[in-house]
């Protein structure tokens, strides 16, 4: 297998009147190609950041990254537009993403416009070519975004992020604005369109259930850090971090013989505004003591899975 997207140490601090907002603080990790990491955490521990970074929508404050081997961190130019075309997004809300001024065909065709040197024909040829590929009908394609409805808005966010034939896409809690039933054909779209283009996805959401459904590897944030990272089927049945193991106890289950105990987390959430160098869970964790004062990072707990955790062995029987 080999590295599509190799991430170390990256960070993304913000400038707040209130001190620096580490948003993503010193995070390390690799996307295989063809595969899909799944990015899990709560509201506000920095998945967008990190996913926006990934893609150069913004800078990183430190770190590096690479792409297919070579160092990306920093590009500009006619680097910078190559780099654009291989990497994408698809955004939460496809309402406040698509211009309501553009025609579905226009906003499909507009990365086109920017990127490729292609006649009026082959533009159209291309957009109702990618118009089929991801499923909307033509008849829609003088429609504005606002005129169709929450599934076929994402798709059309879909089709624009594929124009240019990327090779890595974050998706960024693409389903989460989506009614229940709509939210499993646009991530069986997904699944479907990474099996024919071999897509690298970083899929970022804050539903446990939809992470188990489409990812190979799932990574854990929790403010700003990375807490615990492994296989998916790893991180499902053996959950190490404290703060992994309450996300997966929230998880509805259908199953009346395995009855879950939730784990409901209590205490202050620590401010993501100039932290403290401990581990940053642990103003919530029923298991910190003094050492969790200490700096914490990630470490090989179990073949393959790590977790940001001093107590990791004693709390699990390790
Ligand atoms: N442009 C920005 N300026 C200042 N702070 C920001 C900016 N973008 C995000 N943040 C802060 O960074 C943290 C992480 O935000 P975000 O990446 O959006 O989290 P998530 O996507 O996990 O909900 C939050 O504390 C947020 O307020
Ligand atoms: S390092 Fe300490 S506070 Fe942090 S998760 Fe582990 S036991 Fe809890
Ligand atoms: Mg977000």
């Amino acid at each position: 297998m080999s590295a599509l997207i190799e991430v170390e140490h990256l960070s993304k601090f913000f400038k707040s009147p209130r001190g620096m907002v580490h948003a993503v603080d010193d995070v390390s990790f690799v996307l295989e190609q063809g595969k899909t990491v799944g990015l899990v955490g709560e509201s506000g521990c920095g998945k967008s950041t990190l996913g926006r970074t990934l893609v150069h929508l913004i800078e990183p404050t430190a770190g590096s990254m690479t792409f297919e081997g070579k160092d990306v961190t920093h590009l500009k130019g006619k680097a910078m537009n190559e780099f654009r075309r291989n990497a994408q997004i698809i955004f939460q809300d496809p309402y406040s993403s698509l211009d309501p001024r553009q025609t579905v065909q226009d906003i499909i065709q507009e990365p086109m416009r920017l990127h490729l040197h292609y006649s009026k024909e082959e533009l159209e040829r291309k957009s109702s070519e990618l118009m089929d590929i991801v499923g909307i009908e033509k008849r829609l394609r003088m429609s504005y975004p606002q005129e169709l409805d929450g599934g076929r808005r994402q798709r059309v966010g879909i089709a624009r992020a594929l124009v240019l034939n990327p090779k890595f896409i974050v998706c960024d809690e693409p389903v989460s604005s989506l009614d229940v039933s709509i939210q499993a054909q646009i991530l069986n779209l997904l699944m479907d369109l990474q099996d024919e283009f071999g897509f690298t996805y970083l899929f970022i959401t804050h539903d446990m259930s939809v992470v188990r459904h489409i990812s190979s590897k799932i990574c854990v944030m929790y403010l700003g850090q990375m807490v615990e990272t492994s296989d998916k089927h790893e991180l499902f049945d053996h959950p190490l971090h404290p703060y992994t193991k309450a996300l997966l106890s929230a998880i509805p289950t259908t199953d009346i013989h395995a009855p879950k105990q939730r784990i409901m987390l209590k205490g202050e959430i620590t401010s993501p505004v100039n932290p403290a160098p401990g581990c940053r869970f642990a103003s919530r964790c029923i298991y910190a003591d003094e050492r969790c004062k200490q700096p914490v990072e990630l470490k090989e707990a179990r073949p393959g899975h790590f977790v940001a955790c001093h107590r990791v062995k004693e709390i699990n029987n390790l």
